[in-house]
């Protein structure tokens, strides 16, 4: 089980928990604001853009090619963006904090 804190666009703090599944379904599944989930998970529309704060970047893998040429399409990218998508709900996950561009 994780428990990951979306920050949504409104800067209200949401905790949710997860026991499998990625973060962009997590964020769908409970309403979430900001993030689409328009292309189902398959790296294809950056509707599920977030911001993962630096101390929490050892807890993710790296971005695969595909997610980074994803998102240089958006206009709101930076170093801390990821696409939430693909990132799978597991243990080491646990306490992340996501940041919704939206
Ligand atoms: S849901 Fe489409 S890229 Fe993540």
């Amino acid at each position: 089980m994780a428990k990951i804190t979306f920050i949504t666009p409104g800067k209200d703090s949401i905790t949710l928990e997860a026991t499998s599944g990625n973060a962009m379904e997590l964020a769908v599944n409970n309403g979430i604001p900001g993030i689409g989930g328009d292309c189902g998970g398959v790296c294809s529309c950056a509707t599920c853009h977030v911001y993962v704060p630096a101390e929490h970047a050892s807890k993710l893998t790296a971005a695969s090619d595909i997610e980074k040429d994803m998102l240089e399409l958006d206009d709101n990218v930076n170093e801390f963006s990821r696409l939430c998508c693909q990132i799978e709900i597991t243990p080491q996950v646990d306490g992340l904090v996501l940041e919704v561009v939206g």
